[in-house]
């Protein structure tokens, strides 16, 4: 395969170890299939220590790290990507807290990183993920010119959080030259419709483009198309998992934990959109009203520790469920069992399998394959209840899901009831519903789609040349 994948997160590729984070997990499988060389970050410790850069084989593809400096990489990934991008992409402006330094590294890390991909300038296609390379194709092309070398290939670049509205965008500090940067992709795919037009509608004619047929837009003899690929999850793969892991020490030992008691699941890693405090306070309200009517396992992975806002909120939520669990608790029965630790796909297939209501309630998200990754590993015989944000892109295609506003505390207590009692037939037939499209719609499905629609703008541009 002539594809050239490239993130800042990467993975190696065992089911046995705790995943950080939806991206790198859902590509795992689809670089490994394909044969396409991933190109990434190396491993960052959470000292903030840069491990080497690397090559390494992954199934019948590559994983390629390569050396970035150290003093940049800080700024360019907890400065400028996740204290500017990231609160911005997800609606909340005023959680920015970046210096011109940082946005300085960010720029300098995507002008290394392209410098790196010019390994691969005989790749024709390259395919770029996530918030923290909006630039790299514009990288790519200055080096183009500068170093006159001839490279043919095509750059695509794939969005996985959500693209918020033209206002928000705007309170992002150099967002006009960051979005001329992203013009020099010919293809930007979104997780949903919303995200694609709520992007053109910012780089419509005030920004200098010309918008043809809502999908292409035109600047300075540029052509970027815009499409939507929501990605999917390996629906099989975790119904597999989801069987064997029923013996798992861990998943055992809660299942017999339980008593036969319910138990609903959250899995997030602590982040300000996850919405976790609002489900905290949803299940205290619960309880206040049907004591002992289910319990909650929520994992809920530290991340990105050194920034400010999220060690608040870790130890936020954690005091709310502390407070919880004193106020509904007692000697013979836990509310919230809560655990701050990452935990392997295998493990956690078995765990949503046990939990008779999946809970996926962020305030902003972009896809969330946790809901998709619930309903995959339900059992078909007597499958659980989704109870599913209205702000996750998911929602978009889960139509079997109880949908819920999550700023709206006592509403998502009261569907978090239904979920439980919930008949069997009306949990079938929602299930059902779901896990069809989840099976049409795969990961595999969603990589193949995004690199086809590549190919078809590089033939075009080849037959453009011939002419
Ligand atoms: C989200 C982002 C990914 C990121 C993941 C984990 O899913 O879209 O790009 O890798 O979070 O975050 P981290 O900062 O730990 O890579």
């Amino acid at each position: 395969m002539d594809l050239v994948v490239v993130s800042n997160r990467v993975s190696r590729g065992n089911p046995n170890e705790p995943m950080t984070g939806g991206l790198a997990a859902a590509l795992l499988p689809v670089v490994e299939q394909s044969g396409a060389i991933w190109v990434g970050s190396p491993d960052q410790a959470d000292s903030g220590g840069l491990k080497e850069s690397s090559v390494e084989k992954l199934g019948r593809g590559k994983l390629v790290t390569l050396d970035l400096p150290a003093e940049h990489f800080s700024r360019y990934y907890k400065g400028f990507a996740n204290s500017a991008l990231w609160p911005t992409l997800h609606s909340r402006p005023d959680l920015i807290d970046i210096s011109d330094l940082d946005y300085f590294s960010y720029r300098e890390i995507n002008a290394i990183v392209a410098d790196g991909l010019l390994q691969f300038r005989n790749h024709t296609t390259f395919w770029v993920h996530d918030y923290h390379f909006l630039p790299l194709g514009a990288e790519l092309r200055k080096l183009e010119i500068e170093r006159k070398v001839d490279i043919k290939k095509t750059v695509g670049f794939f969005l996985h959080t959500p693209w918020p509205k033209p206002a928000t965008i705007r309170c992002l500090p150099y967002h006009v030259e960051l979005i001329e940067a992203m013009l020099a992709y010919e293809l930007i795919g979104f997780q949903t419709d919303e995200y694609r037009q709520n992007f053109i509608d910012y780089v419509g004619p005030d920004f200098g483009s010309m918008i043809e047929n809502s999908v292409v837009i035109s600047r300075c003899g540029r052509r970027t198309r815009c499409g939507v690929f929501p990605i999917g999850v390996d629906a099989d793969k975790f119904a597999q998992y989801s069987e064997q892991a029923v013996s798992h020490p861990f998943v055992s030992s809660l299942r017999n934990s339980l008593n036969g008691g319910k138990l609903a699941i959250g899995v997030d890693r602590i982040d300000y959109s996850k919405g976790l405090d609002n489900r905290v306070k949803a299940f205290d309200h619960l309880w206040a009203e049907q004591p002992r009517s289910i319990s909650l396992l929520q994992i809920a992975t530290p991340s990105r520790s050194d920034i400010k806002a999220y060690r608040d909120l870790q130890s936020f939520v954690a005091d709310l469920v502390r407070d919880v669990n004193l106020r509904h608790g007692a000697k013979d029965w836990t509310p919230i069992r809560y655990h701050n630790e990452g935990f392997s796909q295998s493990v956690l297939a078995g765990l949503y399998r046990t939990a008779k209501v999946g809970v996926v309630t962020p305030l902003c998200d972009g896809m969330n394959l946790v809901a998709k990754e619930y309903v995959a590993a339900q059992d078909p015989n007597n499958p659980g209840v989704l109870v599913l944000s209205k702000f996750a892109g998911a929602a978009k295609e889960l139509d079997g899901a109880l949908l819920v506003d999550p700023y709206d505390i006592e509403e998502m207590s009261h569907v978090i009831s239904r979920a439980i009692s919930m008949s069997p037939y009306e949990r079938s037939s929602r299930w059902n519903r779901m896990i069809e499209r989840l099976r049409g719609y795969t990961i595999q499905q969603w990589f193949s789609d995004f690199v086809v629609e590549l190919e078809n703008i590089q033939a075009e541009k080849t037959a453009g040349k011939s002419i």
